[in-house]
């Protein structure tokens, strides 16, 4: 979309909001982080009722976005402080679609889900698709297929499912790579906040595994040659089940999941998120 177009809706957007002073004042009025809600009314049950019937989030054209920069190449915190990869650059393209202005929130991957729809209105976090985040949102159509990786010490002897009973294995805390764990014989799982400190208690020999999805662990591989080596979850020795990325939504808010979903598909359609692929993923 043209930057014209863009600066056009977003200030009709702004304008519907009764809020015509920029970025600067939307965000300021969010300093209570409930989502900027306090300008599409006054009352509280007016305000829920809203969102639950597809209201309004975007009213005051800022889609609140919330993440974790710790998982890359999807998302990291850049050289300036500030998140970025694959899943940021495509919520702002998706804002862009959307006419809206995007703001992003850093925060740990296990409260993301419960933030939805108060301190932020969707999350974008290499988050898979699972039937229990399903009874607490919805979650847009999916835009990358995952997998877990095992990541162990060059030296190690783990190469199965099998190996991994009754080890310590060393997770990302509320992700699936965690709740594959769960399902191991025996075994135990030490929960990081960050997955990359998982993988330096690996190589200080403090966990005897990691589960995390394949695109980090090989961002990992990388980063650390001599001292890892990966197993593709996905092959006959581990049996993982594959996984799919999608943005998470408060839940019955058909009007947002349906302006994501087009913003989406439109950015399908023109090449600008297999450009992103090319970019973040691929290079
Ligand atoms: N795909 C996994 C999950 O949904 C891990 C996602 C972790 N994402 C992150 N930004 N830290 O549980």
């Amino acid at each position: 979309m043209k930057k014209a177009t863009v600066a056009f809706l977003l200030a009709m957007a702004m304008a519907f909001a009764g809020c015509g002073a920029g970025e600067e004042e939307v965000k300021n009025a969010d300093a209570n982080g409930d989502g900027g809600n306090e300008q599409t009314s006054g009352a509280s049950t007016e305000e829920n009722s809203d969102a639950a019937s597809g209201g309004d989030v975007l009213a005051d054209g800022v889609l609140n976005v919330g993440t974790n920069a710790e998982f890359p190449p999807f998302e990291f915190v850049g050289d300036n402080g500030e998140p970025d990869g694959f899943d940021i650059a495509l919520i702002q393209a998706i804002g862009e679609q959307m006419g809206v202005d995007v703001t992003v929130e850093n925060m740990e991957f296990d409260s993301l889900v419960a933030s939805i729809g108060s301190k932020i209105d969707v999350a974008i976090a290499g988050m898979t698709i699972t039937d229990e985040r399903k009874n607490m949102v919805d979650f847009s159509d999916e835009y990358y297929e995952a997998v877990q990786y095992v990541i162990v010490p060059s030296d190690s002897e783990i190469a199965s499912a099998e190996d991994l009973e009754g080890k310590n294995i060393g997770v990302q805390l509320g992700t699936t790579g965690d709740f594959i764990v769960e399902d191991i014989k025996d075994a135990t799982a030490a929960q990081y906040n960050k997955a990359v400190d998982a993988v330096n208690d690996l190589r200080n020999g403090r966990v005897d595994a990691v589960i995390v999805d394949k695109n980090p662990a090989q961002v990992f591989g990388e980063q650390f040659k001599d001292e890892i080596k990966l197993f593709d979850g996905e092959s006959p020795e581990f049996g993982f089940e594959k996984e799919y990325y999608a943005i998470a939504l408060p839940k019955g808010d058909e009007k947002l999941m349906k302006s994501i979903n087009d913003a989406l598909a439109a950015l399908k359609e023109d090449g600008t998120f297999d450009e992103l692929v090319k970019q973040y993923i691929e290079n």
